[in-house]
């Protein structure tokens, strides 16, 4: 059920769960503090407990009370980048009202959305909103309200409706426990380009700024849960002969490899977009990873691309690949 602001706002109030409009894709909101809430969030999600939640709020004044350190870089990061696509994990104070958000994490990840509708909720609501994107657990983030409303329509309170996602990928979770490193936790938006410039302009030229090695994966619970993906089975494949010959298939891929060669008439390409204009191909992607279970088939294909070395690119090669499988090997 689609509700106007002031309905989202009551039914977060009264601990129900209403999905949320921000710039990366849209999340499940419910109140941060309240145990009910996030019971439901978990339960529409069909989310697994030990899968914390990123928390929302309206200010970096409005983060600070529920934390309980913040190393010295933060002010300037969150001055460059928030309200805006990133996340920070912070340590939380033992006996946090946030607690019944963070699935029993001694960190919080928390975000200030840039959403003029999602800030008036939360502005007006005066609790951090917990929101993981609203999808069903394992499938594909929604970047639009019809989106939610197909995949989660039934399970919620409502959907607050604020138009298309500008960016259509989660936010970079960066972990802010360190005072002299930060690791990116996630792939998004924002990278250590952005991030080691800003450092410098403010004069910490000594903290490292890296992308999480293999060994840091279980620092994010969620790394080890499938993600983003169609209810078709996607395979991964790095030339289209691997593709069964006669076999009508829908492939995703790039614009270049689209024209870069001629097609078999089985196969059906889903353009993801240009290599040359990555926030387009981000701002579409999951409506594209999810267009394939619009037709008949039971194997879809992404023809595997090299999307560059931007945080951009690598973003979304992150979410390609965890969304499709390499092809089995019979
Ligand atoms: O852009 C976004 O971040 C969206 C919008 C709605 O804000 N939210 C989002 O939430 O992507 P979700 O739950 O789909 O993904 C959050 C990821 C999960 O993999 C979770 O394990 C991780 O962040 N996470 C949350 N809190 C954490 C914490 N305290 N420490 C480490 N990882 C955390
Ligand atoms: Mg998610």
């Amino acid at each position: 059920m689609m509700v106007e602001l002031e309905q989202a706002v009551r039914l977060l109030l009264e601990e129900r769960v209403v999905a949320l409009p921000t710039e990366t894709v849209y999340g499940l909101g419910g109140l941060a503090t309240s145990k009910a809430a996030i019971a439901k969030i978990y339960a529409a999600k069909g989310r697994p407990q030990d899968n914390p939640l990123i928390c929302h709020f309206l200010n970096a004044a409005h983060i600070q009370p529920y934390v309980s350190i913040v190393p010295g870089y933060w002010s300037s990061l969150v001055h460059a980048f928030s309200p805006g696509p990133v996340s920070y994990r912070l340590p939380l104070p033992e006996g946090s009202p946030l607690q019944p958000a963070v699935a029993s994490q001694s960190t919080v990840a928390c975000r200030i959305p840039d959403q003029p509708l999602c800030l008036e909720v939360i502005r007006q609501v005066g609790v951090p909103i917990a929101a993981p994107s609203a999808n069903t657990s394992g499938k594909v983030s929604p970047t639009s309200a019809p989106m939610v409303e197909q995949d989660l329509g039934s399970e919620i309170a409502g959907v607050l409706d604020g138009g298309p996602c500008i960016y259509g990928l989660e936010s970079t979770i960066l972990d802010c426990c360190q005072e002299d490193n930060i690791t990116i936790l996630r792939p998004g938006a924002i990278g250590p380009d952005e991030i080691t410039e800003v450092l410098a302009q403010q004069g910490f030229r000594k903290i490292t700024v890296n992308y999480a090695k293999n060994s840091q994966r279980s620092v994010v619970p969620g790394n080890k849960y499938r993600h983003y993906a169609p209810d078709t089975q996607l395979c991964a494949v790095k030339d289209l002969t691997e593709i069964p010959k006669g076999l009508h298939a829908v492939v995703l891929m790039s614009q270049e490899q689209a024209t870069a060669r001629s097609w078999p008439t089985s196969l059906q390409p889903v353009i993801l977009g240009s290599r040359h204009d990555l926030p387009h191909v981000a701002q579409h992607l999951y409506r594209h990873i999810k267009s394939v279970d619009e037709h008949d088939n039971t194997t879809a294909y992404y023809l595997i691309e090299d999307w560059g070395n931007s945080s951009l690119g690598r973003a979304i090669g992150n979410r390609l690949r965890r969304a499709s499988q390499e092809k089995r090997r019979e």
